[in-house]
C-alpha cells in the first residue's frame, strides 16, 4: 500500500500539549530504530511502542469520551486496526532482520500514524473548536 511518510514537524501539532507530546513521542521512539542495533534493543523499544502506543490511544479516546465526540466508535475502530498492525508486526518480529523491522515501523508511524493524525485526529480538533466556539454564545 502506498501512504506519504510524513516525518515528525510542526505542521503534525494541534496546540493541544498532551495530546501533541504524546505523538510526538512516538516519532522520536520510531526514531530509534533506523541505524545499527541489537536485536534485544530493538525487540525492546518494539514493545515499548506498543505500550505507548496503547496509552495514547486510551488518554485520546478518554479526553474524546469524556466530551461525547460524535465520531468516538469510528475513531476507536481505526486505533484497534493500527494496534493489531502493531501486534502482528511484534509477533513476526523475531523472523526479521532489524531493517526489515525497521521498515515496518516507518511506515506505521511515519506512514499510517502520520496520516491518522492528518487526516483524523484533526476531525476531533476542529470538533472540539467548533464546539469552544459555540459554547461562547
Ligand atoms: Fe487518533
Ligand atoms: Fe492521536
Amino acid at each position: 500500500m502506498d501512504v506519504a511518510l510524513v516525518e515528525w514537524s510542526q505542521k503534525l501539532e494541534f496546540g493541544l500539549p498532551m495530546i501533541d507530546s504524546q505523538h510526538k513521542q512516538l516519532f522520536d521512539l520510531a526514531a530509534t530504530f533506523a541505524g545499527n542495533g541489537d536485536q534485544i534493543r530493538v525487540m525492546k523499544t518494539l514493545v515499548m511502542l506498543c505500550d505507548y502506543v496503547k496509552v495514547h490511544f486510551r488518554a485520546e479516546e478518554e479526553m474524546l469520551a469524556a466530551l461525547n465526540y460524535p465520531d468516538l466508535d469510528a475513531h476507536k475502530l481505526l486505533h484497534a486496526e493500527f494496534r493489531g498492525m502493531l501486534l502482528k508486526l511484534l509477533d513476526s518480529a523475531r523472523q526479521l532482520t532489524l531493517d526489515e523491522i525497521a521498515n515496518e515501523v516507518q511506515y506505521l508511524i511515519y506512514g499510517w500514524f502520520s496520516n491518522h493524525i492528518l487526516q483524523v485526529d484533526v476531525a476531533y480538533v476542529s470538533w472540539m473548536r467548533s464546539q469552544s466556539l459555540q459554547n461562547q454564545d
